[in-house]
């Protein structure tokens, strides 16, 4: 797909054209990495080399600058412990055979997700809609044309060093958001999910999944724009997809939050060499 096209189905294109300079990064021309020795040194470093950041997103900075940590701690029950043991053979199967909740009674097939199993980026919706019920595949409908769009103006394709996941695998009934129960009954197929990949980066896509990866209940607005971290893995929260679709004007705010992601990666992984 071509890049402007990419752009502006995005929603980032007629924006850049109104103003006088771009407020939109050019992920693929990010400055070169530097050596950091922690996320909260990232973010310093990034904070200087971003000339678009707003005055809002510094303000947040100095007030929230400490670095959130969440570590969930072993699983002590026998189901938990016999997933945390999967290997990818077995996983899919694992999910598609679980009673653990009342979902299993209304899904058509089960989601376990998709991708590179190698991939440094995982991406981590909500849970399944009517489609990706139907087709057994996370984020297919609309809200996934639109992430397969933000992965495209990234110069990333879904596939390709690229793991999609939600907190749910299987379908809630009408798309309503997880019950704690349920979104509980599930993560342990996400962490282990997260601990097989053991990606360089999570980009946590909506409420529900920083939730969950974050344990917090705080709004998507006050999380994104800094550095998280799901145990050691650097961890950005944005809008989910079908947000976006509802509210096209915070399109530019998750390709902000997509291009600190970008940096964030390049910056961890030059520390690591
Ligand atoms: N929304 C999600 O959170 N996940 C999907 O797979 C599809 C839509």
């Amino acid at each position: 797909m071509r890049r402007d096209v990419v752009l502006s189905e995005f929603g980032l294109i007629s924006w850049q054209l109104r103003g006088t300079k771009s407020p939109v990064p050019d992920a693929p021309d990010l400055p070169e990495p530097r050596q950091a020795t922690g996320f909260a040194d990232l973010k310093k470093q990034l904070s200087r080399e971003t000339p678009h950041e707003t005055s809002h997103e510094k303000t947040r900075e100095k007030t929230q600058a400490k670095e959130e940590v969440f570590s969930p701690g072993a699983f002590s029950d026998t189901r938990g412990q016999r997933i945390a043991q999967l290997s990818w053979n077995d996983f899919a199967a694992d999910v598609a055979a679980c009673t653990a909740c009342d979902l299993c009674k209304t899904r058509t097939k089960a989601v376990p997700g998709v991708g590179d199993v190698h991939a440094r980026w995982l991406f981590v919706g909500e849970g399944p809609g009517a489609e990706e019920d139907k087709k057994g595949e996370p984020f297919v409908g609309q809200a996934g044309r639109l992430l397969d769009q933000m992965l495209a103006a990234l110069g990333m394709k879904r596939g390709s060093d690229v793991y999609i996941a939600n907190v749910l695998k299987c379908r809630p009934p009408n798309n309503r958001a997880p019950t704690p129960q349920e979104a509980d009954a599930c993560r342990p197929y996400l962490e282990r999910q997260i601990a097989l990949i053991a990606p360089k980066i999570i980009v946590a896509l909506g409420k529900s999944a920083a939730m969950l990866l974050l344990n917090t209940d705080a709004s998507i607005a006050s999380l994104r724009g800094r550095g998280h971290r799901y145990q050691e893995t650097p961890l950005v929260v944005t809008y989910h997809p079908a947000y976006l679709l509802r509210s096209p004007a915070d399109k530019a705010k998750s390709w902000e939050d997509l291009v600190f992601a970008k940096r964030t990666l390049g910056n961890v992984s030059a520390a690591q060499q």
